[in-house]
């Protein structure tokens, strides 16, 4: 068995598929998906007064800060399940001081998953994003269209899915990638997301099972 569960980290610019990926990965190695994104829109649906904070920064494409995202992530990463069956971490950290926070507190991740894609790609996708708020499911009405009309008729689209907020949370993410991602440089796994998501998907199973295997091997050596 086990000792250890699985860490994994997934960063990509806006749109790069990394909701997607989690989806699979989750179905696949039953980690505890935890984006920082859900989190905060379902702050913003109860009402409270850091939802409404969150949500002004949101719809200017900027990080929420620290002082609501750190604590409410930091929670989600202490429940039991997570401790159970392993973490699967979704646009968390976004800065050097996020993923600061996440050293002090002795959390690391085991793969750090970056998806590449092309940047014409990325409003692509954000502008024929929906969303299924029965199921939660992602869809994009070329890439991947509703499965009926039942379905169809009931799509959403989030309040930052514009051509004009994407390229503010594009620059966002420019800014500050590359501090983040010099601090996991030794866990890095680079993929292309330019590809089909079955394709990216595979990728990233190879990368996550090889290490998956390291750490059997280790565990059963100890
Ligand atoms: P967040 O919700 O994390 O948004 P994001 O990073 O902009 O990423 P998205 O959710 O837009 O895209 P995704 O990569 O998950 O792509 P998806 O799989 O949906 O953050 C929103 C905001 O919250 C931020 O701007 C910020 O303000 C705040 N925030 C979040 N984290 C924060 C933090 N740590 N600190 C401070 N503030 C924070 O795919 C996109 C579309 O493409 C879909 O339609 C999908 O069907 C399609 N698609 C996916 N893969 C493929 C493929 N391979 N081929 C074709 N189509 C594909």
């Amino acid at each position: 068995a086990q000792k250890e569960p699985l860490k994994v980290m997934i960063a990509g610019a806006p749109a790069s598929g990394k909701g997607t990926q989690c989806e699979l990965i989750k179905n696949k190695f039953g980690l505890v998906h935890i984006s920082a994104g859900d989190l905060l829109r379902a702050e913003i649906a109860t009402g409270s007064e850091n939802g409404k904070k969150a949500k002004e920064f949101m719809e200017k494409g900027m990080l929420v800060p620290n002082e609501i995202v750190v604590m409410m992530v930091k929670e989600r990463l202490m429940k039991p399940d997570v401790e159970q069956n392993g973490w699967l971490l979704d646009g968390y950290p976004r800065s050097l001081s996020q993923a600061m926070a996440l050293e002090n507190l002795g959390i690391r991740p085991d793969i750090f998953i970056l998806l590449e894609v092309s940047d014409e790609l990325l409003v692509e996708r954000v502008v024929g994003r929906r969303l299924d708020p029965v199921t939660g499911k992602i869809y994009h009405l070329k890439y991947s269209p509703p499965e009926n009309e039942e379905i169809a008729s009931r799509l959403t689209q989030r309040f930052d899915d514009t051509e004009e907020k994407v390229k503010l949370r594009l620059k966002t993410h420019y800014q500050n990638v590359e501090s983040v991602i010099s601090l996991y440089e030794s866990v890095m796994f680079k993929v292309n997301g330019d590809v089909s998501k079955e394709e990216v998907f595979s990728e990233i199973d190879k990368g996550i099972s090889a290490i998956l295997e390291n750490k059997r091997t280790v565990d059963s050596a100890s």
